[in-house]
């Protein structure tokens, strides 16, 4: 229905932004200055329908035992090259750590976008992140919505030296369209949210005015996992 929906809106959009390219050629000064807006936006509605795309399940998704190491490297290197590059990376990861079950290209958007907003809340000068793992065993939580206690010990986290966020803020974290930033869509938490509890994870976050940490717990890779047919 959804993927529908975008289809529906994307198709006039085309048509739109075509109508609005031809006629900035033919007109002149502000008219011009007008009919690039026309494009300009078309392209942000665009690029925010397919966002939303993120949100709409495709069917059942490949799940298999993921390195999250090999996650956050690449992560990493890709922040690095490009929205990160002001930032110096930290690393503490706990070699022990077992494969999660999971879906490898949704586990890289959920620590991009992790990565992403910590770079854009570290300072421009001397900012850093440190991305750190580790391995709760035998530690089990109290999950809202899921009976019993859930056994999530691989414990991902994401840290910034920014100047963390306001409590306002903060208590609608992960709802859609919450956003200070002025070319923000406000759908990074939002989508990292959903997917985190697509595999049975939590996400939680301390914030202060001297950074911000985001932790995710997720289930570790077993056999009996996949029997049970994770979908
Ligand atoms: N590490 C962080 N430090 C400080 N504030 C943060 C951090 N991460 C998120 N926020 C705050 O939460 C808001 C929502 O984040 P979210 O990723 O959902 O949207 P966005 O980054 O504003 O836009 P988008 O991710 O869609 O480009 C941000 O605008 C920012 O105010
Ligand atoms: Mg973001």
């Amino acid at each position: 229905m959804a993927a529908m929906l975008a289809h529906e809106v994307k198709n006039p959009l085309s048509g739109i932004r075509g109508a609005a390219q031809l006629l900035e050629r033919v007109v002149k000064g502000a008219d011009q200055e007008l009919a690039r807006l026309i494009c300009g936006e078309t392209d942000r509605i665009n690029a925010l329908v397919d966002r939303m795309g993120g949100f709409v399940a495709d069917g059942p998704l490949d799940r298999s035992a993921v390195n999250i190491h090999e996650v956050l490297e690449r992560v990493q290197r890709s922040a690095e090259a490009g929205f990160a590059r002001h930032v110096k990376f930290f690393n503490d990861y706990d070699p022990s750590l077992p494969p999660v079950v999971g879906n490898r290209d949704q586990l890289i958007q959920i620590f991009l976008n992790l990565v992403k907003n910590a770079a854009e809340a570290a300072p421009r000068r001397n900012g850093e992140i440190t991305l750190k793992t580790g391995f709760r065993q035998g530690v089990r939580l109290a999950v809202a919505g899921r009976e019993g206690r859930v056994h999530l010990p691989l414990m991902i986290s994401v840290s910034d030296n920014g100047s963390g966020m306001s409590d306002e803020i903060a208590r609608h974290l992960f709802d859609p369209f919450i956003t200070t930033k002025s070319g923000g869509a406000g759908l990074g938490l939002a989508l990292v949210a959903k997917l985190i509890d697509d595999h049975g994870g939590i996400i939680e976050f301390d914030t202060n005015p001297s950074g911000t940490d985001f932790r995710v717990f997720l289930p570790v890779y077993t056999e009996m996992e996949t029997e049970e047919g994770l979908h």
